[in-house]
């Protein structure tokens, strides 16, 4: 099916590219990507110009990140025949179109979203110039594209909703040209890490696409349960456990999962054999996509093309609204 015949619409998401994906990545976003690709007209952003808001004290880092992030997109199913991978910094557009809806909001307004808020009161961090305008390039990256749908995370949507401000004060301002775009919430609901805390690449508490089973066991077999349960015989607590919040998500065997919870709330069995089980379906449910993931890392080079041929071919979209809106703020 080429790009005309998909009719739903066009969507742009992405990533930045901080390292390796987790299990969260995979069941919050890629295969929700996966199956889209099949319908939509999909762009995937590989945001690296996001990545320097926060952290751009570690160059040495982001292309290894890159190169790891393309390749366990592809090893997860994101297909480059039927989807557009684009890098963000080599289409300057993007960075072009958002310096100039800088001009069209307020910092007032930027000062209220609430991941600014969050990031500068939980890091204590003295917020630079770019990372106040984190959702002004974001705006930019959806734009562009004149994209109707943006499948992101919860914490994601305050991001579209000042997208929708900005097509729509540009739109009255100088006639109709971005559609609103609508954000899409994933099904799953997000998955805790094994500590039950957020899960986090940096924390030690997410498990990786690429990581071995051993490792996978490791971690979920110290993961974290419910505390108040000291011995198997004990009855247990299901709701807000990780370890069934895994099970739900991962296993097949629905009514396996049923009985264990039952088990459980009484007493009548135990974590390990819980989490042994847990181990298994895991590294059942990653064996393809970390054998893909394995080929694909032999020749990361050919990840990086795949990338640059998908940005390659957005350039004429990207250059086709950038004029528009050079024409239509009178700077043609
Ligand atoms: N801010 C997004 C995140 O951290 C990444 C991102 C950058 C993005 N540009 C985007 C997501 C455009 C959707 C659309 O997850």
């Amino acid at each position: 099916m080429n790009a005309a015949q998909k009719k739903k619409g066009r969507i742009l998401t992405g990533h930045r590219p901080t390292g390796p994906r987790h299990i969260g990545h995979l069941v919050g976003t890629l295969e929700q990507w996966a199956k889209m690709q099949e319908d939509y007209e999909c762009f995937f952003l590989i945001a690296d110009l996001h990545v320097l808001t926060t952290d751009y004290e570690h160059p040495d880092r982001i292309q290894q990140n890159i190169a790891d992030v393309v390749i366990d997109w592809l090893a997860s199913g994101i297909d480059a025949e039927k989807a557009t991978l684009v890098r963000q910094s080599a289409l300057m557009e993007h960075a072009q179109l958002a310096l100039l809806f800088g001009m069209l909001t307020t910092v007032a307004r930027l000062e209220r979203v609430p991941t600014y808020k969050d990031q500068i009161q939980n890091l204590g961090l003295n917020p630079s110039a770019g990372l106040l305008n984190y959702p002004v390039l974001q705006s930019a990256d959806i734009l562009i594209y004149k994209a109707n749908l943006v499948p992101v995370g919860e914490d994601q949507l305050p991001h579209i909703e000042l997208t929708r401000e900005i097509a729509r004060k540009f739109n009255t301002l100088s006639g109709e040209t971005f559609p609103e775009p609508e954000g899409l919430l994933t099904k799953t609901a997000r998955l805790p890490g094994t500590d039950n805390r957020t899960m986090h690449s940096s924390w030690g508490n997410a498990i990786r696409l690429y990581e071995s089973e051993e490792e996978t066991k490791k971690k979920v077999m110290s993961m974290y349960t419910d505390p108040k349960r000291l011995r198997a015989t004990d009855p247990g607590t299901v709701e807000g456990n990780p370890v069934f919040e895994y099970h739900d998500v991962f296993n097949p065997n629905k009514d396996e999962v049923e009985d264990f919870k039952a088990r459980y709330r009484e007493g009548k069995v135990g974590d390990v054999e819980v989490k042994k089980r847990l181990t298994e379906v895991l590294n059942a449910y990653l064996a393809s996509i970390r054998e893909r993931r394995a080929k694909l890392s032999k020749n990361p080079k050919d990840a990086i093309r795949i990338l640059d041929e998908g940005t390659e071919a957005a350039r004429p979209l990207v250059e086709a609204t950038m004029d528009e809106v050079l024409e239509k703020m009178g700077l043609k």
